[in-house]
């Protein structure tokens, strides 16, 4: 084992992933810097810097402040642990961009405060419940004006299984599950890696999980919660320069890696 992995905490003291994001992740989300290249697709190509922009689960502000670089003027954002929001109010040193503790599940944000939103780096993977999914896309949509757009990346389960390795771990982890007797659906995966490195406690399938979701599903939470699908796609479109207009035209794709997903708040959109 190198250092870097025996360094994790024990798999047993996380006991659900904002722990993980406290007592392991913190320190690669809370000073971070820049784009990676999906994101800067997303936000150049869905994005206006003249408009209202929140970022849900802002960690230490890395997008918000790469985006107060490149022009945007109102920008806001909430992370469900304090330490990422007093680590984010920090690095704005201009003091421009408002960060707030809250959780994507129970914004206190007024109805369509928002003309765009970010729900960017998988942060809605890391909710427990199918429930808590579909609340966190039910306050997306109330705080975004009708009209207004929401960007969105996802893990996406399609993409993954790709890997044979993965494939491998699926089937092992399929065994494990059913001779242990638990129900669990092998969409919820272990972290697969903790600082930056292999977490081995994974092979023992141990939690917290991550949600890795299946396209239509996908896109159901968004339209379920009253969005109108604008765009869809993978890592494989995002590096042709092109997301899909359908969820018909995106399944007749190659698929890689994430997934992309851009929605709209109909103009009649109640909130
Ligand atoms: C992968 S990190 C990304 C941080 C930041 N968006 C970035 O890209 O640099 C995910 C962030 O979402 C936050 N988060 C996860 N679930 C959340 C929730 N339900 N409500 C608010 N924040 C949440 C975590 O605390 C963490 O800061």
């Amino acid at each position: 084992m190198t250092e870097k992995t025996t360094m994790h905490p024990p798999a047993e003291t996380l006991h659900d992933n904002k722990d993980v994001f406290l007592k392991s992740e913190f320190g690669l989300w809370s000073d971070r810097e820049g784009f990676e290249p999906g994101e800067q697709f997303l936000i150049e190509n869905y994005l206006r810097p003249d408009l209202k922009t929140l970022e849900a689960g802002c960690g230490g502000g890395r997008l918000l402040l790469a985006m107060q670089a490149r022009g945007y003027t109102d920008l806001h954002g909430f992370d469900y642990l304090p330490q990422f929001v007093e680590a984010a109010s920090r690095r704005d040193t201009a003091g421009r961009i408002s960060f707030r503790v809250q959780d994507a599940r129970s914004l206190d944000y007024g109805d369509d405060s928002f003309d765009q939103l970010m729900y960017l780096q998988q942060v809605l993977c890391f909710l427990p419940e199918e429930a808590d999914r579909q609340r966190a896309a039910r306050e997306a949509y109330r705080v975004l004006r009708p009209g207004g757009v929401l960007i969105v990346t996802l893990l996406g389960l399609r993409g993954r299984t790709r890997s044979l390795a993965f494939k491998a771990l699926l089937a092992y982890q399929y065994l494990l599950r059913k001779l242990t007797f638990r129900r669990l659906s092998l969409q919820y995966q272990p972290w697969l890696r903790l600082q930056n490195a292999p977490n081995w406690s994974a092979l023992w399938d141990r939690g917290p999980y991550v949600y890795w979701f299946r396209e239509p599903e996908a896109v159901e939470l968004f339209t379920n919660a009253g969005f109108e699908l604008a765009a869809i796609g993978s890592e494989a479109q995002v590096c042709e320069g092109r997301l899909a207009e359908s969820f018909d035209a995106f399944a007749r794709l190659p698929h890689s890696g994430r997934l992309y997903i851009v929605c709209r708040k109909p103009i009649d959109g109640a909130a």
